[in-house]
This record gives structure tokens, sequence and C-alpha cells, in this order.
């Protein structure tokens, strides 16, 4: 597939199918901008039609229209969502040309392709590796068609705006593809495989730390998650060197590739989506990697702790307490509540051995954060007010959304341990909040966030420009941070 900026009169370039985007409550602007054939044609109908309206005209071109909001609450999400109509259209009718003109409302008309792109590229993401009949496969296989994307008004849609979108999004498609692989095909050690080939041809430096070095190190927290799967745990951790200058920021991904919930098993029912337990690896590998692809002047160090969370006759046990890389003591009370302990020694290495000026960390951590936020946003806590407000701001740029929750010293109260330093779970309320807490008992006095993308990260019903499954919830989001610095 090409996206491409379209140059000159979109009425007279030959196209197989030609999409409009047009506001529910000004039907006007897309008359004035058709061929008058057309204006008779769709006139009448376009205010009743529902979604939009598609239909064949007599030269033998595919006409689309697609309906959005009234003009004035019109955002940049309006525009991912002709981006993904755009894609679905083309493939309804197998054009190989397309041409896509966008209104022009309050957004800019570089944001607007910026997430026009997106929503194309997003759109025709499908994990079909798995199938092996040819007709499933079709699907995102061959050249695919040529988007020539326009504005209404016939500004010149930036070219360089839109090759930037297509690489991030072509980076979510890659950790949706990391996640949405089964966790018998995506073990630790695949994941390092497959995102350590990825960083190295972009010149990023990989390094990977397996058991032995671990346990010398004192990795206890992490090992002790580790030691109920007989799949080796690894941590890998990559190094992007995009400025002279000294510093780094450091990105921390719960890499869980399948969580059962360990002895403290989880019920069946839905077990299947704990695969995607690894997304927050997934997101800080491949933001790392596109901001190697982008040439971001800046340095960024990534580290993944990699495991399965299982039970097994030598897996940690309820009432277990363990020795985390910090030298403090937790006690297990649920070997569910696993991310928090991977985490916990991922972040106080990358503090210690980096001494960043920023470390975020992505985690699908809580059950209860999708409970409170649902799909829409992920929630974020952290030390650093302004890091947050910052990272809140990213979140609203790109779409990517964040919800901040509090972190007030009086929550330490729900993990107080009668035999160690802490516990790793306590009652039901604030759920996600806890583990906020806990987390920050790892990071010293470093400037830190923590982003839950538990309801963010993989889907279990659609939405315009996803499918069902993994989103690489976070990359956007961090890409529009580091850009913003
Ligand atoms: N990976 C889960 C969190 C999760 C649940 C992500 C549902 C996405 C959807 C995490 O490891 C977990 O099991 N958390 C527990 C913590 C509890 C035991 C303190 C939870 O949320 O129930
Ligand atoms: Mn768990
Ligand atoms: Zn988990």
């Amino acid at each position: 597939m090409k996206i491409l900026s379209g140059e000159g009169d979109y009425n007279k370039v030959k196209a197989e199918l030609k999409i409009y985007g047009y506001f529910k409550d000004n039907i006007k602007i897309v008359l004035k901008s058709l061929p008058p054939g057309i204006v008779k044609h769709v006139e009448s109908q376009l205010k009743e039609a529902k979604n939009g309206l598609r239909f064949l005209s007599q030269d033998g071109t595919w006409y689309s229209f697609l309906k959005l909001e009234d003009k004035k609450r019109v955002t940049t999400e309006s525009y991912r969502r002709i981006g993904a109509g755009a894609a679905k259209d083309a493939e309804a009718v197998h054009a190989n040309r397309v041409v896509v003109v966008m209104p022009s409302g309050n957004i800019s008309t570089d944001d607007a392709a910026c997430a026009l792109t997106e929503g194309i590229v997003l759109a025709r993401y499908s994990y079909d590796d798995l199938k092996t009949s040819s007709d499933d496969k079709k699907a995102g296989k061959g050249p695919g068609p040529v988007i020539s994307v326009y504005s209404f008004d016939r500004k010149k849609v930036s070219g360089k705006v839109m090759d930037r979108a297509r690489m991030v999004a072509d980076a979510v498609n890659e950790a949706r593809g990391l996640a949405d692989a089964p966790s018998n095909l995506m073990t630790p050690t695949v994941f390092t495989k497959e995102v350590s080939a990825e960083a190295k041809k972009q010149g990023v430096r990989v390094k990977v730390l397996d058991r032995p070095v671990l346990q010398k190190m004192g990795w206890g927290a992490f090992l002790g998650v580790a030691q109920g799967s007989a799949e080796p745990p690894k941590v890998v951790i990559l190094e992007y060197k995009g400025s002279k200058k000294t510093g780094w920021y450091a990105l921390v991904g719960k890499g869980i590739t399948f969580d059962s919930g360990g002895i403290s098993i989880k019920p069946s029912s839905g077990m299947e989506d704990m695969k995607f337990d690894m997304c927050g690896a997934a997101a800080v590998a491949m933001t790392t990697i596109l901001a190697a692809r982008l040439r971001l002047p800046l340095n960024i160090v990534a580290v993944m702790p990699l495991t399965e969370n299982m039970p097994g006759g030598r897996a940690q046990k309820p009432g277990d307490v363990v020795k985390t890389l910090s030298g403090k003591t937790v006690e297990i009370i649920s070997t569910d509540a696993e991310g928090r302990m991977i985490l916990a020694d991922a972040l106080n290495y990358a503090v210690k051995t980096y001494r960043p000026k920023a470390i975020i960390d992505l985690a699908t951590l809580t059950g209860a954060c999708v409970v409170a936020l649902g799909t829409e946003a992920s929630g974020i806590m952290g030390s650093d007010d302004k890091l947050v407000k910052a990272l809140i701001k990213a979140g609203e740029e790109s779409g990517d959304r964040l919800w901040e929750l509090p972190m007030w010293d009086d929550y330490k109260d729900l993990l107080k341990s009668e035999v160690a330093d802490i516990k790793n779970a306590g009652s039901r309320w604030a759920g996600t909040i806890q583990g906020g807490i806990f987390l920050k008992e790892f990071i010293g006095d470093a400037n830190w966030a923590h982003i839950d993308i538990a309801g963010t990260a993989y889907l279990e019903k659609p939405k315009p420009y996803f499918k069902r499954g993994a989103t690489g919830a976070g990359i956007r989001l961090l890409v529009q941070f580091f850009e913003g610095l």
C-alpha cells in the first residue's frame, strides 16, 4: 500500500474509488467540491444517509461518502475514522487507485492528514499469520492500493507529515503483531529474538540478561515469578543513542507472555486473553525502534522483563517472601499480582544503571483499571507532576489518551505487611492505585510515571480502526511525548 499526498484537482484525477468525508451539519461543503453530475445524484440522499453512501457511477468510478459529526465537533479522531472507512471501502470494491478528499474543519490540514493516515494503516492490520486458507490470508497481502489524500480546500497536504504518520502506525502494527501471537509462539525467547533483530537493523544496541546473571545480580522478585514456568526468562535491554548529549530517558515494559495467575490461578473463562500481558514490553520495544527509525535526537533505554506466570511444582506460593533487587523484601499475597514484581526489579535496575532524566513504565497491570476507565484511556500516576502532565498532553494530541489517578501516601497502608517490608496485594479497593503505590517503592527519587494499559492494550470488541485484539497502546503517546521534548 502507498499513501501519497495528492496534488492538483482531485475531481480530474482518475481513480477507481473516490471517497469524500463530510460534516453532518454542512453538506454544502461537499456538494461544492463535487462534479455536477455527481451532485445531482447525491444531493437528496446525503442528509438522510446513516453512516454515508456508496455507489458505482456511470463512468465506472466508485463514489463513497463518509458521514462525520457536526463541523465544530470534529476532532482528529474523526479523521482516523475516515481513514478506517476509506481502507474498508477500498477493500470492499477491490480498488487499486483511491482518492480520499478530507473536509476541512477546525483541525489543521497537517493534523487531519496525520490522523487520516494512521486510520488507514491501523485499519488495514490483521493478524492472519496462522490461517492456512488463502481466502483468510488475502487481507494485508499483495501490494495493496495507492491512496492519494487531498484536502477539500485544495490546500497542499504535507507528504512529510503523512510519512511520519505512516511510520508511527507501522510500528504500532508491528507491536500488535507481537502481542496477537499466541503465547506458545511468542515466548520470552522468541520475543527476544524478534525484537533484537529489528533493533539491530536500526543500530539500536541490544543486551540480554539470562537467569544465571539475573540470579547473581539479585533480581529476586522477577525470578520468583519466573520459577513456575518451564520457559527461560529473559530481560531485554535496548539502548538507542540519538544524541551526543548525555542523559537517558528510560522505558520499562511488562512482558508477561502468558499470565495464568500462577498458584493464585485465574478463572479459565477468558484466560486466553492473558497472552496480551506482554503488551507493555511490545509497546516500549517498538517505541524505541521507532525513535531510531525517526532519528529522534535523544537517548532512550528500554528494559523489558519477560517471563510466563505459571503454576508449577517450583512456582512461588502465596505467603512466600522474596528479596527484590532493591534489597526490600516483599510478601507474596497473590501470585497473580506478578506484574508489579517483575517491574519492581526492572525499574530499580533502570534507575540505578542509567540515572534517567525520566522513567516511564507501561503495563497491563490491573483489572481494576479496566473497570475504572474501560477502553477509552490508560491510567497514569507518577512521582513527577511535570512529567505526568506532559504525558497527558501527548495523550490528547496523539489520541492515545491518559487519565490520572491520585497516589497519596495514605494509600500506603493498603500494602503493609506483617512479615516483610511490603506485600504485593491488598484489599479490593483502589486496585490500580495499589499497583502504583507498590512500584513507587522501587524507583528511589527518579522522575517516574506509571501507565496502566490493561484496558487499552487489547480490545474484546473492535473499534473503527482497531480489530479485536492488540492495539499497540502507548506507542503513539510516547513518540508524541518524545517529539515534544
Ligand atoms: N495481567 C493482570 C491484569 C489484567 C487483568 C490485565 C485483566 C488485563 C485484563 C495482572 O497481572 C493481574 O492479574 N492483576 C490482578 C492484581 C490483583 C491480584 C492484586 C488483578 O487485577 O486482579
Ligand atoms: Mn496477574
Ligand atoms: Zn499480569
